[in-house]
């Protein structure tokens, strides 16, 4: 069974259809990288899985079971997480108190376990523990970009979501973040990765899907899609 399975699904905004019969399967341990031009409809996508929006048709099964109806924490909590587009992180509390936030949203979850999983947080990105004091909004987009991974790392996600966690950085960050979500996958996680930069998203990924207009046009596996970069161009537009 795939850890995500998507069926026909189609989303409309305000009346307009922004995605169109999206089929999509994700299988666990693998990194999928999801591209497209600005408007293409990437974020949409991510914010139906999550269950930010519902959609007008289609289904979407998360290890099996469908998702329908299912408050978006509720889906955080069994295990499908979304770092969203613009990070998110709370800019006047403490980095610590930012990872907190992630554990705090799983109950039952006990005060060692919340420990291990900060330590654990702290030795993935260390430039996190030198800075766990300081204001979230005091740290760099890139250190921002790592915290808002390590939040949602601390939930212990089987299906992590990331939106352009590329968007503003330097290429070395990018590169280190990149290589990050890589391990992860080869370490059993599912991810999604939703990139307008393409290529380097590519390189990283197992799988990869193009949109545009709210349409995945060509599915195939990355090492086949960076053969002809000169094809993802023209759907990148
Ligand atoms: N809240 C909204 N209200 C109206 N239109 C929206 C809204 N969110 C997204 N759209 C439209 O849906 C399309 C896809 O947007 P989005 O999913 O954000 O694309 P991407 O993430 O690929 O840049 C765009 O045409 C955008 O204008
Ligand atoms: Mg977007």
């Amino acid at each position: 069974m795939s850890q995500l399975e998507i069926r026909s699904l189609s989303v409309a905004i305000g009346g307009n259809t922004i995605l169109h019969d999206i089929d999509l399967r994700l299988e666990r341990g693998t990194l999928s990288a999801i591209v497209g031009a600005n408007g293409a409809g990437k974020t949409t996508l991510l914010r139906a899985i999550s269950q930010l929006l519902s959609p007008s048709a289609g289904e979407i099964r998360f290890d099996g079971r469908s998702l329908a109806g299912i408050p978006p924490h509720l889906v955080a909590r069994q295990g499908l997480v979304h770092v969203p587009q613009g990070r998110q992180i709370i800019a006047a509390l403490s980095v610590e108190q930012n990872l907190l936030i992630g554990a705090n949203s799983l109950p039952g979850l006990s005060d060692a376990d919340r420990r291990a999983r900060l330590q654990a947080e702290f030795e993935r990105f260390p430039v996190l523990q030198q800075r766990r004091g300081l204001n979230a909004g005091s740290l760099s987009g890139g250190e921002q970009q790592m915290l808002a991974i390590s939040r949602a790392l601390m939930m212990k996600p089987a299906l992590l979501m990331l939106d352009e966690p590329s968007l503003g950085l330097a290429p070395q960050v990018v590169s280190r973040i990149l290589a990050t979500l890589s391990d992860l996958a080869a370490g059993g996680m599912t991810v999604l990765l939703v990139e307008q930069a393409a290529f380097l998203a590519l390189k990283h990924a197992d799988v990869g899907h193009v949109v545009q207009n709210g349409r995945i046009v060509l599915s195939a596996p990355a090492a086949e899609l960076l053969k002809d970069k000169a094809l993802i161009e023209g759907y990148l537009g």
